[in-house]
């Protein structure tokens, strides 16, 4: 049976690892298993199957199925405790010193942590150093650190490459698929392709991002709480949608569709600041950054007790504007209930299961500026590009601050089950290989700055995810 299993997978491309095999002839009917699990995602031809995934396969269903469920009807059980696991966070963990070094540290800890990544794709089996790589003949398999990129006067493409101890050109030729991707600087990268100019140069034939595997997704769990995500609130400025803000606290409070929701999650800009872009005084109702923070913890007041808050920072907030942000400092943090919880931004927490993961998104502007067909209307295209490449914010030296931390708390080492952002005052849900993004709108109008940059907000909307079963919502306050 092993044998006609191995078989039929090979046939399809597919590896799969050897304990996964044996887990795999193990079950009933593995070959119709194969069939109608392992070949149905064109993903599983360019990965090697491990048994953590296999079984995450096997026992999860589809969010699409799922959604299917009545989940009104199938609550039997009495509701968990709330509890938040904070599983990766940069408060309270900052190492930051700011000199030269410590930048040194920060890309070496991205290059190792994405080159983990990179290694557990088949097409990197055997991939080797950038010294030993280019004394080698025929196809060549490395992984690098992007130091620069620029296009040649034919129209090529020529990225340098860098790992601890070498760097090498790299050169992709117009429309080939090596072509294809764009690459942004300081991003980790595989690359597959041939020596050429005397071990001077490599022409690739393909690029390889550490992606998202598959068999990812939420298996059902016990939960029966939803977890409600609100961004961008922006309390003390004058477009401040309190109106559409207070429906949305009455709806938590009364409406039977609410009832279960026992987590609400706030991804920064939570007020609006003072000094964040130009003439911005003109626009503050408050201009107090102190009784911004109090109006806001006033406003959170009114939520349910028994709803836990998480909140992160964001560029408008009162931290340090460098990436990883810690969480909000105790000046502020004294006016929120016992209900509120300050994370960082990024943070990566733990609800009854699930691993969210949340980021305010500044980086979405450089995205955005370094990669063609991206745009502020579609954040949830970029927030795929940060899946794709398993890093929030890779380009360093445009419009995010990044600070130099030893660890690269950038990096999406464990993937979320839920990916929320906001910064883009937009609004949208999605799903990348199982993974729920979410884009969490905004409570605030246009500002004379968005007008003059031609960008609209989408306001006033709520996204909602079942934690027990992924089924996801969205409930408009406009
Ligand atoms: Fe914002």
């Amino acid at each position: 049976m092993k044998r006609r299993v191995l078989e039929l997978l090979s046939k399809h491309g597919v590896l799969i690892e050897p304990d996964a095999a044996d887990f795999l002839c193990r079950q009933p009917n593995p070959l119709e298993l194969v069939e109608t699990q392992l070949l149905i995602s064109e993903r599983n031809s360019s990965m090697i199957i491990t048994l953590g995934q296999l079984q995450n396969i096997l026992s999860s269903k589809n969010i699409a199925e799922m959604n299917q469920i009545n989940i009104l009807t199938k609550i039997s059980k009495p509701p968990m405790e709330p509890k938040i696991n904070v599983l990766k966070d940069i408060t309270g963990n900052s190492t930051c010193i700011g000199d030269i070094n410590s930048f040194v540290k920060l890309f070496r800890s991205r290059y190792k942590t994405v080159k983990k990544l990179l290694l557990r794709r088949r097409e990197l089996l055997g991939a080797a150093s950038i010294s030993k790589a280019r004394r080698s003949d025929g196809e060549i398999r490395l992984v690098g650190m992007v130091s620069e990129v620029r296009t040649t006067k034919n129209g090529h493409r020529l990225i340098r490459l860098e790992d601890e101890d070498d760097s090498i050109l790299v050169l992709a030729i117009k429309n080939s698929p090596a072509f294809s991707d764009t690459i942004v600087s300081d991003e980790v990268i595989g690359v597959i392709g041939k020596v050429a100019k005397k071990g001077d140069m490599i022409v690739a034939d393909e690029i390889i991002r550490p992606d998202v595997p598959v068999g990812g997704g939420m298996k059902k769990n016990d939960s029966d709480a939803w977890a409600i995500f609100v961004g961008d609130i922006h309390v003390g400025s004058d477009m401040f949608l309190e109106n559409q803000w207070n429906s949305f606290i009455d709806w938590l409070k009364t409406a039977d569709e609410a009832k279960n929701v026992r987590y609400m999650i706030m991804p920064g800009d939570l007020v609006d600041g003072i000094g964040i872009y130009p003439e911005q005084e003109d626009e503050l109702r408050i201009d107090d950054i102190y009784r911004q923070y109090e109006l806001l913890a006033e406003y959170l007041k009114e939520i349910r007790d028994d709803i836990s808050i998480i909140a992160c920072p964001g560029n408008h907030d009162a931290v340090r504007l460098a990436e990883p942000q810690p969480s909000l400092p105790e000046s502020f943090g004294k006016f929120f209930d016992s209900n509120v919880s300050m994370v960082g931004n990024p943070a990566q927490i733990e609800l009854e299961g699930r691993n969210i993961l949340i980021y305010h998104g500044r980086s979405i502007d450089d995205w955005i500026a370094a990669i063609p067909g991206l745009s502020y209307d579609k954040p949830l295209d970029v927030m795929k590009e940060m899946l794709r490449r398993r890093h929030l914010a890779p380009i360093y030296g445009e419009r995010t601050a990044i600070a130099p931390e030893e660890k690269d708390y950038l990096v999406i080492e464990d993937i979320p089950d839920i990916f929320v952002t906001g910064h883009v005052h937009h609004a949208g849900m999605g799903d990348y290989r199982g993974v729920i993004m979410i884009n969490a709108s905004t409570w605030q109008s246009q500002t004379a700055f968005q007008r003059m940059h031609n960008h609209m907000p989408d306001p006033c909307k709520a996204f909602m995810v079942h934690l027990g079963i992924g089924k996801a919502r969205v409930v408009k306050f406009t």
